[in-house]
This record gives structure tokens, sequence and C-alpha cells, in this order.
């Protein structure tokens, strides 16, 4: 078989807590306790991720999901057990391989785009996506999986518990986890600064950042699963999620004057695909912050019936 890449930029920003890099397509985090070794998503399923953990961890790993997209369940199966949050499950897992391909694709002409024409020439990922981003084998196994709800707990020893928490709105089971050991809240796709509110109505996902910040006292800092709104291996600056949280406040007070975004990617780049525009979305803009939001999906009471308020 084709050996596929390990070589995922990687940095312990804290005793035993790595960020793992996919090409910046999505982070994921590895956290050794004395006993067992927690991995936080998947990915986007280039290379071979579970070498790459192999490789800073002989620990029994326990593999937990954030939400389900197809930049975090890449490479679930290449582990034996997964842990999900139930609203998550009823699609692919991964997603289909034209929809990551598509997306890895984008992201690697953005970096080109950034970085300019001379640098073009060179190959800047040390990956092939037609060799390490792949469909899984017709006899791979799904990994088992586990349901995993609000409050659960992991035990990895030594004293680090880590507590998997609920916060709906960028995916409708979206989960944060927080390490009070080395007081670090991993915070997946729930909180950056541009957010996208899919999954739930934007009350729930108010609910959620407000949980979020509930916790502050027990955590230093958080990593969210895209290192390109903040430095590698840093956490978000510590304004984002009090913006976020008054921009809902905001929304759901009908206070809020919509803009004309870019692209989701931030910079022009030379795909396009038909249908891709993000015509559901209505985005406000604060500083720094965006957020993307259904109109008809503001409050909790109304989702059923989908209709405006
Ligand atoms: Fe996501
Ligand atoms: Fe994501």
């Amino acid at each position: 078989m084709t050996e596929l890449t390990r070589l995922y930029p990687m940095v312990q920003f804290k005793k035993d807590t790595w960020e793992i890099d996919e090409f910046d397509l999505a982070s994921m985090y590895l956290l050794i306790g004395s006993e067992k070794a927690m991995l936080i998503d998947c990915g986007m399923g280039v290379g071979d991720l579970r070498g790459a953990v192999e490789m800073l961890t002989d620990k029994p790993l326990i593999t937990v999901i954030s939400h389900n997209h197809p930049d975090h369940s890449g490479n679930v199966r290449q582990f034996d057990e997964i842990w999900i949050n139930r609203k998550e499950l009823g699609q692919d897992m991964p997603y289909p391989l034209e929809k990551r391909r598509f997306d890895t694709e984008r992201i690697a002409a953005r970096q080109k785009d950034c970085i300019g024409n001379p640098y073009t020439m060179f190959h800047l990922y040390p990956y092939d996506i037609n060799v390490d981003l792949r469909e899984p084998a017709p006899d791979t196994k799904m990994p088992v999986i586990r349901e995993l709800t609000d409050g659960m707990q992991f035990d990895l020893g030594g004293g680090r518990i880590v507590t998997a928490y609920e916060c709906p709105g960028h995916a409708p089971g979206e989960m944060v986890f927080l390490d009070e050991m080395t007081r670090t809240l991993i915070a997946g796709d729930a909180l950056n600064f541009s957010l996208f509110l899919m999954g739930a109505p934007v009350e729930s996902a108010l609910r959620g950042l407000r949980k979020i910040e509930s916790l502050k006292d027990r955590y230093d800092g958080i990593w969210n699963g895209h290192h390109d709104y903040r430095a590698f291996g840093a956490p978000l600056d510590k304004d984002c999620l009090p913006t976020a949280i008054r921009m809902c406040e905001d929304i759901l007070a009908g206070n809020y004057a919509p803009v004309e975004e870019p692209d989701a990617w931030g910079q022009k780049v030379p795909l396009t695909r038909q249908g891709e525009k993000h015509s559901w979305k209505t985005t406000i803009r604060r500083g720094r912050n965006s957020i993307s939001f259904k109109e008809s999906n503001i409050f909790e009471e109304n989702r059923q019936e989908g209709g405006n308020r």
C-alpha cells in the first residue's frame, strides 16, 4: 500500500497538549494523560492521521468528533471507535470524496493566492491530493459509534479529566471540550471570528456561547477547529467570544444590518462550482467578527414552523 503522508505540522502548545494542523484544512487536538489519550476531530481526511498520532503517543486512544462536517470527520475510518453527538449522525461519515476534494483544493488555492505568484511553482503542502485524500477502501470498517452527550467526562489519567459540552449553532450537535488540568477549551467550530450558524436557531447558539462564557474561570484560552483565525498553537483573541455573544443578542433583538461578504474562503480563488453561493444566509459584521445565520431560524420556538418573526 502506498504510504500516506504524516507530515502534519504539529505544535505542543501546553504540556502533553498538541495542535495537529491538517495542512490549513482543519486542526485536530491530541491531549495525552497518564493512562489514555484523547484525539479531538479527524480533519478532512488527508494522510495517515492515526500514524501521526501514534508518533506522539502509544496510550489507548479516545477519539471524539466535535461535529460531522467534511473537515472534521474525514479520517474517522482510521479509528476503531469514535464518540459523537447523535444529532450529528444521519449523513455520510466521511463525506463523499468529491466534496472533501473540492474544499481541499480551494484551501490550497487560497494559500497560493496569499503568497503570490513566484511561489506557486513550489509544492507548498507535503501531500499529494491524488494519493493522500481518498475514499475509504471498501473493506474498511466503520468505527464503533459511541454517543457523546452534554456533560460527559473522560478520565485520561493523572487527574486529567476532559468534559464535553453541547453547544449547538454551527451544527446541531456541536460539542466543545474542557480540559481543566491545562485550562484549555477546544471549541471545534462553535466559536471563531467567522461564525456560520447553520445547525440551530441563533437563540440556541447564544445559549451555547453563554455556556462557554460561564466556564471562563476554568480555562485561559479557547482553541477552535481552524487556525486561520489565530496563530498556529495560539488561542483565539479574547474579544472573539464576548463580541459573538453581543452580536447574537442583537440578532434576537432585531437590531442588525446585513453586509455583503466575500465568499467563505476570504480570497478570490480560481475555482467555482455551480450553486456554491450561500444564498441562505444573512451576514453581519462587527470589527473582526462576522456571523452568518438564517433569518428564518432565529428563535427556537419557530424552528418547526420555519417562519420569520
Ligand atoms: Fe463545521
Ligand atoms: Fe470546520
